[in-house]
């Protein structure tokens, strides 16, 4: 029932134009996506309002867009060449590649801890991993005998420079954060900021994933909407907690099942070189609690780490203590990609109107691709020019489309499908007195409005809506 949720929400993506699968019309690329026309609008939207939530709304924080090319020795110093691995096994027969924590999950969702050995997956180390594959008899997905874990890197390199032989080896960047870093001391060399501030960034990151699964969720190239908070290191227990409310907030104005997300603490085993502790926020998704965003207290390793293989300092002087010490820094790490996805989740519904199935993404109007769809009934000169007047004055503020292909209802029907808030209809009455009528997506009531009075009516809708902080 669950995945048949996630199929209707895939088949929906893929048929209104929200994702594609990468390099398609060759066979594809596993991992890979392109966003269509309406995921880019829906994702630019994601973007925006995090973006306003983090940054704009703050006077402490700033942003930076950094490079994806990154130096080879940022990746020495940041620990990822050493210990940026998943437990990798290998069918002996076929020789695919699969994680080995996925095949014990699946293991023992199917046949329970049978020994009653109290198995915690996340307290697995690659060496008791491979002892449980053998103890079980474990097999591959294909129903062969694979090999013991081991440790694969999953960073990304390329070469950069024109002779052969002579080319330099740089990185994809393994995780967007890393260019925070490298640009911290240009922005405190600045003397504008005092701690404790913090910098964001929205940006791409590439991992070699063994096994990337459920459409968006697990990808080779994605994007990360990023947090480094730059605290003392005594505040920074009140730091954490501080963002860790923030985010909550986030994900109030977000979801319309606040329910389907909640924060859990990494055991010590699942906890990234860098984290001395760390919250993931989970969604439930139709495939099982999953991580859609990390909370991570990362102390003082990574501009420690940074100051060290540069040979820049970059400690902090406090201007009133005189007291000299690496700033600790606070992470509040979240995918786009899974964001957008557990919000196409959270927002499908099926209805039945009049004995025919609705079905319906209830977006926030802040989120949807289209906030207001303009619906000519006829295809007179006169009610295309009004629709175009009404396109060209709703278009400095919302994303506007006209439709005029297919009957009413099937306009109505599509709009639904794609999370249209408000549908404006114009009819012969419009021609007469300058109204039309605004079908509100959620209830289907129809209101008639004044032309001129359109913005400041959608306006109003979208401030009543589930509120976000700051609009
Ligand atoms: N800088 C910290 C960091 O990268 P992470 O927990 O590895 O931490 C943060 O990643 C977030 O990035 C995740 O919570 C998830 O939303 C997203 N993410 C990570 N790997 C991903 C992947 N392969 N595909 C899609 N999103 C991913």
């Amino acid at each position: 029932m669950k995945i048949d949720k996630f199929d209707k929400v895939m088949s929906l993506a893929k048929r209104r134009l929200f994702i594609f699968p990468g390099s398609g019309i060759y066979g594809g690329l596993t991992g890979i996506f392109d966003f269509g026309p309406l995921g880019v609008e829906m994702k630019n939207n994601i973007k925006k309002q995090w973006w306003k939530f983090m940054v704009t709304k703050r006077r402490n924080i700033i942003g930076i867009d950094g490079a994806i090319i990154t130096h080879n020795r940022v990746w020495e110093a940041s620990g990822h060449i050493q210990n940026f691995t998943d437990p990798l096994v290998e069918d002996k027969v076929t020789h695919k590649r699969f994680r080995a924590d996925n095949l014990i999950k699946d293991w023992l969702e199917k046949h329970g801890d049978s020994n009653n050995t109290k198995v915690e997956l996340t307290d697995m180390n690659i060496i008791d991993m491979s002892e449980f594959i053998e103890q079980n008899n474990i097999l591959s997905p294909d129903g062969n005998p694979i090999t013991n874990a081991k440790s694969f890197n999953l960073l990304m390199s390329t070469e950069l420079g024109v002779t052969e032989g002579g080319k330099d080896v740089a990185y994809l960047r393994g995780e967007a954060c890393q260019t925070i870093y490298l640009d911290y001391k240009y922005i405190i060399d600045s003397g504008r900021y005092k701690l404790p501030f913090g910098i964001c960034q929205i940006g791409k990151a590439f991992r070699n994933e063994i096994t990337p699964k459920h459409s968006l969720y697990r990808q080779r190239e994605f994007e990360q909407m990023d947090l480094q908070y730059f605290v003392a290191p005594e505040e920074m227990e009140k730091s954490y907690e501080y963002w860790k409310g923030e985010r909550e907030n986030w994900y109030k104005m977000l979801l319309n099942d606040f329910e389907s997300i909640r924060f859990r603490q990494q055991t010590k085993n699942e906890l990234a070189h860098y984290a001395k502790v760390a919250f993931d926020v989970e969604y439930n998704a139709p495939f099982g609690w999953s991580e859609l965003e990390g909370i991570h207290w990362r102390g003082d390793w990574d501009l420690s780490r940074h100051g060290q293989y540069s040979g820049n300092d970059l400690t902090y002087t406090d201007p009133e203590t005189g007291n000299k010490f690496t700033p600790n820094i606070v992470e509040t790490s979240v995918g786009v990609d899974r964001t957008f996805l557990f919000l196409l989740l959270d927002a499908y519904n099926e209805e039945i109107v009049n004995n025919e199935t609705r079905v319906i993404l209830r977006l926030h109007p802040l989120i949807a691709p289209v906030t207001v769809a303009i619906l000519p009934l006829k295809k007179n000169e006169n009610q295309l020019n009004i629709s175009q007047t009404i396109f060209d004055d709703l278009t400095d503020n919302f994303n506007v489309e006209i439709d005029v292909t297919g009957s009413i209802g099937k306009r109505y029907r599509r709009q639904d499908e794609i999370g249209t808030p408000f549908a404006v209809t114009i009819d012969d009455i419009t021609e007469d007195d300058g109204t039309v009528t605004v079908r509100d997506r959620d209830t289907m009531k129809q209101e008639r409005v004044k032309i001129n009075e359109l913005t400041q009516f959608v306006q109003t809708k979208i401030k009543e809506y589930r509120k976000f902080v700051g609009n």
